[in-house]
């Protein structure tokens, strides 16, 4: 039986956070001080990670995201991606990664079975990448992009997080680099995620507003023929046929009635959502001799628990108890 939750949404889609670590501190994500970072013997060891993917493999799962906090901080991922591409079953593979370490690490990586990577990248613009990432780590991002574009990646994407009254000047500027690359740029709006509660429904720089900058200012967009109902972005295609851009409207059009997505913690929790606030207790198991039927027993739970949708719209939010960086995103 798949794995499908109480609205018939079926479940193929595991992101896996391999740490919450992270080697810049985002202001949307991090606070600047003081991050309380997962005691180490706390995380999942690798073999805990593929036996839990082997199991959810059983399941349906297809499709698996590596994250973070930033997951190439964690020593020799590339072992870890080898040992979850060569598993029967998994059709796809991709990184999210802030791309600081990416030019030492993206061939490994790619020899591993690595085939998509997004970078998370806000700006082109060395000032504002520091104000906003709060490191001067600019061109070691850079570096990281065009190791990936030399080495032949399937997919490279960049993402960036659209915050009102700061990345205006960034959205034209990232589009033209993406079209000239043949990166595609997704803009996901700002999500209430922060560790500091900065978010403000008024801080979100809209999907509509940067479509409408897109346009005016680059060249006519329209949606792109057959979309996958189940992606998150929604994507479009400059009509001069150069490139394409998506937006991840989480905040304007909540796509939760489309979500196929379970997330493992880099501590061994699974969540059915972003914004859950509870979540499951795998580590546990994984680690005090249960057998796979039991694990089994526990995601196809935390999937039944899946509510409707995230509620960021309605006085009725709340926002999760851990920040993005130790969710994984
Ligand atoms: N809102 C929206 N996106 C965020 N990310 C991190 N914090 C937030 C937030 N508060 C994004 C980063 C990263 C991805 C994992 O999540 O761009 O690429
Ligand atoms: Fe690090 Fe990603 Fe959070 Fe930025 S958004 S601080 S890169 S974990």
């Amino acid at each position: 039986m798949p794995l499908l939750d109480t609205f018939g949404r079926l479940h193929d889609n595991l992101r896996i956070s391999v740490t919450d670590r992270c080697n810049i501190r985002c202001f949307y994500c991090m606070p600047e001080h003081d991050v309380r970072f997962v005691p180490r013997a706390e995380i999942l060891h690798f073999e805990e990670v593929e036996r839990f993917v082997r199991i959810a493999v059983q399941l349906g799962v297809k499709k698996l995201r590596i994250t973070g906090g930033e997951p190439l901080v964690r020593k020799d991922l590339p072992v870890l991606v080898r040992k979850l591409s060569g598993i029967e079953g998994i059709q796809d593979i991709a990184l999210t990664t802030n791309g600081v370490l990416l030019a030492d690490q993206a061939q490994a990586l790619y020899d591993a079975g690595l085939q998509r990577i997004n970078v998370h990248l806000d700006t082109l613009d060395r000032e504002r990448f520091k104000q906003i990432t709060r490191r001067d780590d600019f061109d070691r991002v850079m570096a990281g992009i065009e190791a990936c574009l030399r080495i032949g990646y399937k997919t490279i994407k960049i993402n960036a997080v659209a915050v009102k009254d700061l990345v205006e000047p960034d959205i034209v500027p990232l589009a033209r680099f993406g079209r000239e690359h043949g990166i595609e740029i997704r803009y996901i709006e700002f999500m209430p995620l922060d560790a500091q509660g900065l978010w403000l429904r008024d801080k979100v720089l809209l999907a509509d507003r940067m479509l409408e900058m897109l346009s005016t200012e680059i060249c006519p967009l329209e949606p792109i023929p057959d979309p996958d109902p189940r992606a998150p972005a929604t994507e479009y295609r400059f009509t001069d046929g150069i490139g394409t851009v998506g937006f991840i409207a989480s905040v304007s059009k909540p796509f939760c009635l489309n979500c196929n997505r379970i997330r493992l913690t880099a501590d061994g929790k699974l969540r059915y959502c972003l914004f859950a606030v509870d979540e499951t207790d795998v580590k546990t198991a994984l680690r005090d001799g249960s057998t796979d039927e039991e694990i089994i027993q526990i995601i196809r739970e935390t999937v039944r628990q899946k509510w409707i949708g995230h509620e960021i719209n309605t006085a009725k939010f709340v926002p999760p108890p851990r920040p993005m960086y130790a969710i994984g995103g």
